[in-house]
């Protein structure tokens, strides 16, 4: 593996993310091969925000290949309610452990913690921002569900502004060949423009829909989505949006006999529990998936065991980021890191325009 870190897939390129899928198979088939593939590494999950799936896979994971884990589930109870900074918690527990893997609220909040982490920093999920181990997670499903990553009709229906793992998810597939994006929510929770500017520039063919009914037919791939509840900004916003796609198997009738249903979980209300008989439905089989394809992306990231010392990174714009969301509104100290999108300028860390 080139990069140090995951913050974003991107950060790997194709082959490296294939040969992940790859080994996240011959663990499938060959668990006891990997029984001591990580012996006397340690792990550390460093969580702010609630998790079944991500964390406890993360910890699974690290069991199976012979690894040790130590963690926070619980910002109440870190230091972080004496008043430490993200930087310093990094500092430290990046000096105890081998690999870190964060889940914060804040976006771009990994990236910000691998500018002062001695060892890899793994993005189990920065707010509405990113989750590329889902991503990971689901194109092992679909590699081994499927059989193919390309020449896919996808429908991601639901929360598609503050649902990271469709970010993510769309990040990772527009670079596959033919592949075609249905996008089935209401106009509030629509996907972000920079994710619109990313199809564009991958000349990728998308649509907006706002029926779960009409879309179906077409659909390779239905990936369904939870409302983020935390995310919105009130209750009453969150009401206006919530049970209005809901998955159920009459809607299924006039699907694919082959589509695959994926859905990251938790799931609320959006797929009905009668969903599940059907041999469609492959979400929970997706959530073992997850916890291989962790497997492999551990073992691959502890290849370059090399002792990574970090270096002062210092500002490249004058220019402030305005989303409150993001890490640099909390963590003032953090440089200011701009980079330039369509010609726009735009936040490093959290990839919002700067207005
Ligand atoms: C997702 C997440 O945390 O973004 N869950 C997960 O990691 N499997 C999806 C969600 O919370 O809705």
């Amino acid at each position: 593996m080139k990069a140090k870190n995951l913050i974003d897939l991107d950060d790997f390129t194709t082959e490296e993310l294939d040969d992940i899928v790859s080994l996240a198979g011959d663990i499938i088939r060959n668990p006891k091969d990997y029984a001591e593939a990580c012996k006397g590494k340690l792990l550390a999950t460093v969580f702010y925000e609630p998790s079944t799936r991500t964390q406890m896979s993360f910890q699974t994971a690290m069991l199976r290949l012979g690894g040790t884990i130590i963690g926070i589930d619980n910002p109440a109870g870190s230091s972080i309610t004496k008043g430490e900074n993200l930087k310093d918690t990094i500092k430290i527990i990046g000096g105890y452990a081998d690999i870190i893997v964060m889940r914060t609220a804040l976006e771009g909040a990994a990236k910000a913690a691998s500018i002062y982490s001695k060892c890899p920093i793994i993005n189990a999920g920065d707010g509405g921002h990113l989750h590329p181990t889902q991503t990971l997670t689901d194109v092992t499903t679909l590699s081994f569900e499927l059989g193919r990553l390309d020449n896919m009709t996808i429908g991601l229906c639901g929360d598609l502004k503050y649902g990271r793992t469709v970010h993510s998810l769309v990040k990772c597939l527009v670079k596959y060949k033919n592949n075609k994006f249905v996008f089935i929510s209401t106009p509030e929770l629509t996907i972000p423009d920079y994710i619109k500017q990313i199809l564009d520039e991958y000349g990728c063919e998308y649509s907006f829909v706002d029926n779960l009914n009409d879309a179906i037919p077409e659909l390779d791939v239905l990936y369904m989505t939870r409302i983020q509840r935390e995310r919105f900004e009130s209750q009453e916003a969150y009401e206006k949006q919530k049970g209005i796609f809901v998955l159920d198997t009459q809607k299924l009738q006039n699907a694919k006999a082959d589509l695959k249903i994926l859905h990251p979980l938790p799931r609320v209300d959006e797929i009905t529990d009668e969903v599940d008989y059907d041999p469609r439905a492959i979400y929970f089989k997706q959530a073992e998936y997850g916890m291989y394809a962790r497997m492999a992306l551990i073992m691959k990231m502890l290849e370059n065991d090399s002792d990574f010392v970090p270096q002062r990174v210092y500002s490249n714009s004058e220019l402030k980021c305005k989303n409150p969301k993001c890490v640099t509104a909390s963590e003032p100290y953090l440089a200011t890191l701009v980079k330039e999108n369509g010609g726009k300028a735009v936040c490093e860390y959290c990839d919002k325009v700067i207005d």
